[in-house]
């Protein structure tokens, strides 16, 4: 048996055993080494999925299911937004590379030309004075319709879908610039008629772009996330509770109304000061009714 084991291996000769031995250890450490490398790949692709894999990946999903007859304002294809559901209190959504570095940077182009200091609403009695250092950044209002690269029309189409509220009722976008220690102390987007008072139209949800990624801080803060930290003495300043961290591309979709039309309490978010590097974000604000703009 020994003998016969030998020659499987060594052919019967000990001469030309000990290169075949060679050659397959050889082989088995390559094997070893390239099945490692690839592995390791893929575990790194977990953390944020390469674009192309992840289309791969999608496609051989979806590849067994054909698009149905669609109306005449539907679409003739399948789409995939990849989203990750962060909390359902406030109903937050992550959308992982919803723009490309190429549309991030053509928006910023386009913003850096007329930025100025950003703007609050005030309350009922609130003075300009009352609210400084609330928001420190700098940003302008741009629309679609005023962008002739067509990114922006491209990036509202694809927030409608991802919302399925009509670009209609969208504001123009805001892109926002923040340097160190600049920040936006924790707010509403939606403006309750008992302290603004009363509103022809509502927001109903918010979708943030962020268009660079930011070294440190700059992250999207949702304090009240699940009730936490509700308690009146709460410090707006206070950067606690989720947060989002900024990376260029990505987006990240909130509703601050119920679907009974009344505030999400929950939906109170910040944007933490800018500690390292610099935070570019272009926001959209969904109203329940259409816009002018
Ligand atoms: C609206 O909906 C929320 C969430 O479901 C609920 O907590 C709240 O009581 C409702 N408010 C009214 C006035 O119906």
């Amino acid at each position: 048996m020994k003998n016969r084991g030998g020659r499987l291996i060594g052919g019967g000769s000990s001469s030309i055993g000990l290169p075949i031995v060679f050659f397959l250890c050889l082989f088995f450490f390559l094997a070893g080494f390239f099945g490692f490398t690839l592995f390791s790949q893929q575990e790194e692709s977990n953390l944020r999925p390469e674009p192309r894999l992840l289309e791969l990946e999608e496609e051989k999903e979806y590849r067994k299911f054909e698009p149905l007859e669609h109306g005449s304002t539907g679409e003739g294809f399948l789409t995939t937004i990849p989203f990750q559901v962060l909390s359902w209190k406030p109903r937050a959504l992550y959308f992982p590379n919803f723009a490309t570095a190429h549309q991030c940077e053509g928006i910023i182009e386009q913003a850096k030309k007329r930025l100025a200091p950003s703007l609050l609403m005030l309350r009922k009695g609130e003075t300009e004075e009352q609210t400084k250092g609330t928001r420190t950044s700098s940003g302008t209002f741009i629309s679609a319709s005023e962008d002739k690269t067509g990114i922006l029309g491209a990036i509202e189409d694809k927030i409608a879908k991802a919302t399925m509220i009509p670009r209609s009722h969208g504001e123009a976008f805001n892109v926002l610039r923040y340097e160190i220690g600049q920040r936006y102390l924790s707010h509403y987007d939606s403006f309750d008629p008992a302290e603004y008072g009363p509103q022809k139209s509502q927001r109903v949800a918010s979708f943030l772009l962020y268009l660079s990624d930011v070294d440190e801080g700059g992250e999207t803060v949702f304090p009240f996330e699940d009730g936490q930290n509700m308690d009146p003495s709460f410090d707006f300043s206070k950067c606690i509770g989720l947060k989002v961290k900024p990376r260029r591309g990505d987006g990240l979709l909130f509703y601050s109304l119920f679907t009974n039309g009344t505030i999400d309490k929950t939906s109170l978010h910040g944007s933490c000061p800018v500690i390292r590097g610099q935070k570019w974000v272009a926001t959209k604000w969904i109203r329940d009714q259409v816009t002018e703009d």
